[in-house]
């Protein structure tokens, strides 16, 4: 999908501020669709593009974009890290994930956010219904993904947080680094490898592994996953993931990462513009487009 159309007379009469999604690859990226979406839906005068940077020159890309007036960046692989050392000043949700997706240019400073915790947090209470207060949660996964939600989680004050990751120590990295706001939160964080995960339903499990990427299951104690379990994949696709199918299989509701997706970008447009789009509408007409894909 390219650049929102800026047909009829309103593209005339108001200029538009100009957004963009900046990656390597980006030509697949649902960003441009879903914020033109938003535009439509709450009328602001909003251009959004996407930008191919090449690896070695993300920064300059970005520069180059602030200085012929664009005003505001949603930042994708692989990219997350070299935007929060680009940003002059940092949300603390960015600084606690290390990473920043949305960019914003304020007079004189790069301002660094990151709205995947958000969207997660967004996708799971209100388009899954599943609130996170009180609830024990399981996130599979210790890498940028897992480390940019676990804030967010954490405000909503669940029960417990456990996180789980192949490689322990990472897990423990993170139980580490969020011990004080987990306390602050009245949650117990716990975690390690997957003995780590106990033998019982867990409300949420969250897999934020890059294992779907090549269909690898992450492991993870079966008794984990119950008929009341919402077991939620960071990714997506036109099917259902493996560990989405896997957990159906031992009852549990699956749920994938197109929500997420829609809500961390409703989320940048509240910081950008001030105004919030409702997720819902783009998130159908997404899942549409998706199932028509696969039946092509
Ligand atoms: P991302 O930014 O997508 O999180 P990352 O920082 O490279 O990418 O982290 C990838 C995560 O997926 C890690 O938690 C990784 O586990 P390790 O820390 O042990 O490498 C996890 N992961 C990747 N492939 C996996 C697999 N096949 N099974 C289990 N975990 C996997």
């Amino acid at each position: 999908m390219s650049a929102p159309a800026q047909s009829g007379a309103q593209s005339h009469a108001v200029p538009r501020d100009r957004y963009a999604v900046i990656g390597n690859p980006i030509s697949h990226s649902k960003s441009p669709f879903i914020h033109a979406r938003f535009a439509e839906q709450t009328g602001e005068p909003v251009d959004y593009t996407h930008l191919l940077a090449p690896l070695d020159a993300f920064v300059p890309h970005v520069r180059a974009f602030f200085e012929a007036g664009g005003r505001g960046l949603n930042v994708t692989v692989p990219f997350k890290l070299e935007a929060h050392a680009l940003a002059t000043t940092l949300s603390p949700r960015a600084a606690a994930a290390g990473a920043v997706n949305t960019l914003r240019a304020d007079a004189g400073s790069i301002y660094g956010d990151n709205t995947d915790g958000f969207g997660l947090v967004r996708d799971i209470e209100v388009n899954l219904s599943t609130p996170l207060k009180g609830a024990r949660i399981l996130l599979l996964g210790a890498g940028g993904a897992a480390r940019g939600v676990v804030l967010p989680m954490l405000e909503r004050s669940p029960h417990s947080l456990t996180i789980v990751n192949r490689t322990a120590a990472k897990a423990s990295e993170l139980v580490e680094q969020f011990g004080a706001a987990a306390r602050t939160a009245g949650c117990q964080l716990t975690g390690g490898g997957a003995a780590a995960v106990e033998a019982s339903a867990y409300d949420v499990i969250i897999n934020a592994t890059a294992g779907s990427l090549d269909d690898a299951l992450p492991e993870c104690d079966e008794r984990a996953f119950g008929s009341g379990t919402l077991a939620y994949d960071m990714m997506y696709g036109a099917q259902p993931t493996v560990f989405m199918q896997h957990a159906q299989t031992l009852g549990a509701r699956a749920a994938d990462g197109l929500g997420m997706l829609v809500e961390q970008a409703a989320e940048s447009f509240f910081v950008w513009r001030g105004v919030r789009p409702s997720g819902a509408p783009v998130l159908a007409q997404l899942r549409q487009m998706l199932a028509g894909s696969s039946a092509a």
